[in-house]
């Protein structure tokens, strides 16, 4: 893969759609003089942030902006307090807002509050941040204030559409140095489940890929331009299923062979390839059925699917019941399988951020390049998921915090009118 011809591709592809957001002063001097007041007193004193909430679960009428959040503090010596710069949103923050999870969720949220029942709302969306540390518990040892970090939020903790975040020293990594915290926003949610996937699930790793040939199925969104050049950069032979316009972005991120699933038969055109050793599918539903037969047989060829029922089974049947039943499900059709000679798997987002440290290494490394397909201002974040919700991603959507050192998008400036535009502007990209 050439890193000049992606580094173009990609470049070419970081758009700022949407007109950019009036500065606030007043809103400017309200964030950092919140982080101000956290440097000094995060332990004694209760401040504010500005945040998008949801208070009940529903479509994108329940977002909510605020500036009369309780600001998070430091309260483990483990934990660091990060002022968020960028974050981004992923298919989870949608489903997540119509309550995908919930019970699950919930479940851990009182866990980690020790049996006290935490409350389930305001709850703050978006996995991906980008930022500063500003305050670290007393045994962090990996980081100090000031540092530049990135990280993926676990679903069951506090988003980053918000001013500041805390989370454990373990799920924080040094941000790579050669990208800007938008870039960096980009990448590590679909990093950390791809890696996840590919490695716990696919067996996959940098020493074992070369001669490998994966399949991945859905390959243009946020998990699939991050895997393909993941496996290029460990040797692997790609082969990307997509839509016919989104051929340029997936060869150009280093897919060798590339199906259009919308012309003809691509079961009919799959087959006719030499058959996989992994397959990454992003879709799900029907694929699944038939894909298996693409498998390399007896060889310890692997399927991955990303879009499993757990979680919605937990929500509907509840915590025990879901699990058992999803639990049932997955036995039965892994047995199938493994008589057939192939393994069934499911994939999930692991937080990890030791494994974003070799993430970095790899991006600063110019392997890998951030897909950055739109970018909101923090008062559009309402469009930003009406953009995401229309489907069709090219690599990912991210909101700027804060720009350019300075805290914007502020309630003055939030304009709920241009939902309309917004989506125009991106689709006519
Ligand atoms: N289990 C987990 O922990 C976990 C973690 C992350 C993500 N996920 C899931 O994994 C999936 C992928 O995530 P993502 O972030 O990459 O989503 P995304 O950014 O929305 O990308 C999905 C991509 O799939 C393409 N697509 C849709 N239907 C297709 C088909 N039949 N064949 C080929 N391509 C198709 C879409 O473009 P076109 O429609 O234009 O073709 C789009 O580019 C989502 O369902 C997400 O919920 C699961």
């Amino acid at each position: 893969m050439s890193s000049v011809k992606v580094l173009a591709c990609c470049r070419q592809l970081f758009l700022p759609h949407v007109r950019e957001g009036t500065l606030s002063s007043s809103g400017h001097t309200m964030l950092m003089g919140c982080v101000r007041r956290h440097l000094s007193f995060s332990a004694r004193l209760q401040s504010n942030m500005p945040a998008w909430v949801i208070d009940q679960y529903g479509n994108n009428g329940v977002l909510r902006f605020t500036e009369e959040v309780i600001a998070p503090s430091i309260n483990s010596a483990s934990e660091v307090l990060i002022q968020v710069h960028a974050a981004s949103l992923n298919p989870l923050d949608i489903a997540m807002r119509g309550g995908y999870g919930s019970k699950l969720f919930n479940l851990k949220r009182n866990l980690m509050s020790l049996g006290q029942n935490a409350s389930e709302f305001p709850i703050i969306l978006g996995r991906d941040v980008s930022g500063v540390v500003v305050d670290c518990g007393s045994g962090v040892t990996h980081f100090t204030p000031g540092d530049e970090v990135w990280a993926a939020i676990p679903p069951w903790k506090q988003g980053s559409l918000a001013g500041l975040v805390t989370l454990s020293e373990y799920e924080v990594s040094h941000k790579p140095s050669s990208l800007s915290h938008t870039e960096a926003a980009s990448v590590p949610y679909v990093a950390a489940t791809a890696l996840s996937a590919l490695v716990n699930a696919g067996g996959l790793n940098r020493d074992s890929c070369v001669d490998k040939r994966v399949l991945i199925i859905g390959a243009s969104g946020g998990v699939g331009t991050f895997s393909i050049q993941l496996l290029k950069a460990w040797g692997a032979h790609v082969t990307v299923t997509c839509s016919h316009n989104a051929e340029g972005l997936v060869r150009g991120v280093g897919a060798d062979d590339v199906v259009d699933y919308t012309a003809g038969d691509v079961a009919d055109e799959l087959g006719q390839l030499e058959k996989f050793d992994v397959i990454l599918d992003n879709v799900g539903g029907d694929y699944e059925h038939w894909v298996m037969a693409l498998l390399k047989p007896w060889s310890g060829a692997k399927y991955v699917t990303l879009v499993s029922p757990l979680l919605s089974s937990t929500d509907s049947m509840g915590l025990l019941e879901g699990w058992v039943h999803s639990g049932l499900a997955l036995t039965q059709v892994a047995v199938k399988n493994m008589c057939n000679g192939v393994f069934y798997r499911w994939g999930f987002y692991a937080p990890d951020g030791p494994v974003l440290d070799e993430v970095s290494r790899l991006v600063d490394a110019g392997k890998i390049l951030p897909v950055v397909e739109a970018t909101f201002p923090f008062s559009n974040v309402p469009q930003a998921f009406e953009k995401l919700e229309g489907g069709h991603a090219r690599g990912k959507t991210v909101i700027n915090v804060v720009e350019e050192g300075v805290a914007r998008g502020l309630a003055e400036n939030i304009d709920t009118s241009e939902v309309g535009d917004v989506r125009e502007t991106v689709q006519n990209s």
